[in-house]
């Protein structure tokens, strides 16, 4: 299977990334959700749900990185036949999935006043604590956490991931699932891992 994306599919490397990317979204929210739910405040498991969505979410902010760089790097495959205004909501689509993806994790460690444990293997400082905070947000900008907390957490909890995410992340799944069933076309098997099937007898 080729490592790379041809004109016709991706390649392996923006297939795992894709993948793995949505495999720790489900995760992300489901530990907040749990958290929310399921938990009594300040609980052993409710902090062992919190460090687990801070740990997936710092996870989704590496790999997304790794994405952008592969994906500027390499060759996209062709749009499947459609109209002009299709092409136009798929690409609008992507970018504001890429918009979300990179700007979650980031709103999501600015925004918290306190470290992560990163799957209980190491610890991750709090921005606050951090040097790009003192400069940019103390110095700069002549805020304290809580003033600067503010916007990034509305932005966080209340725009990106109540609803919009949601909201993008469903639409794309109908479109994939629209093409497949209905338009009949290569767009979501040029995304799907290459199975190759044993014949056993
Ligand atoms: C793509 C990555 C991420 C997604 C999709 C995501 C999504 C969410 C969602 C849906 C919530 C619950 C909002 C609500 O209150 O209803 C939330 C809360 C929160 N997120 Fe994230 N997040 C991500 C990354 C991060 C990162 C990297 C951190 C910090 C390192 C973080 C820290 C938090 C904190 C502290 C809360 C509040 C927890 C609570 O109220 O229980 N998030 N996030
Ligand atoms: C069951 C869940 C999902 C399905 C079935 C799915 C399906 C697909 C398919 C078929 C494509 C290829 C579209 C094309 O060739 O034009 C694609 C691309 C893409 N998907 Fe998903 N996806 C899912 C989850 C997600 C999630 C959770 C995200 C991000 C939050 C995401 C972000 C993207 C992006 C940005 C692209 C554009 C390709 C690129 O440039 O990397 N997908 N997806």
């Amino acid at each position: 299977m080729a490592l790379r994306n041809t004109t016709t599919s991706y390649g392996s490397i923006a297939k795992f990334l894709h993948w793995s990317i949505a495999l720790l979204f489900l995760a992300a929210y489901c530990a907040v959700y749990y958290r929310h739910w399921f938990t009594e405040t300040k609980t052993p498991a409710n902090m062992t749900a919190l460090h687990l969505h801070l740990s997936f979410g710092i996870s989704i902010g590496v790999f997304v990185l790794l994405r952008v760089i592969w994906r500027l790097s390499n060759t996209v495959p062709d749009e499947p036949p459609g109209t002009q205004l299709e092409h136009l909501a798929a690409k609008a689509g992507h970018i504001f999935l890429y918009v979300f993806m990179i700007a979650m994790p980031i709103t999501g460690y600015i925004g918290t006043g306190l470290g992560a444990e990163f799957f209980y293997l190491f610890h991750i400082p709090k921005f606050e604590e951090t040097a790009l905070f003192q400069w940019l947000v103390s110095d700069t900008l002549g805020l304290t956490f809580k003033e600067f907390e503010k916007p990034v957490d509305f932005f966080h909890k209340d725009i990106g991931g109540a609803l919009l995410v949601w909201i993008l992340i469903i639409i794309h799944i109908g479109a994939a699932l629209f093409h497949h069933f209905y338009k009949k076309d290569n767009v979501l098997t040029r995304m799907l891992p290459n199975i190759k099937y044993k014949n056993i007898d």
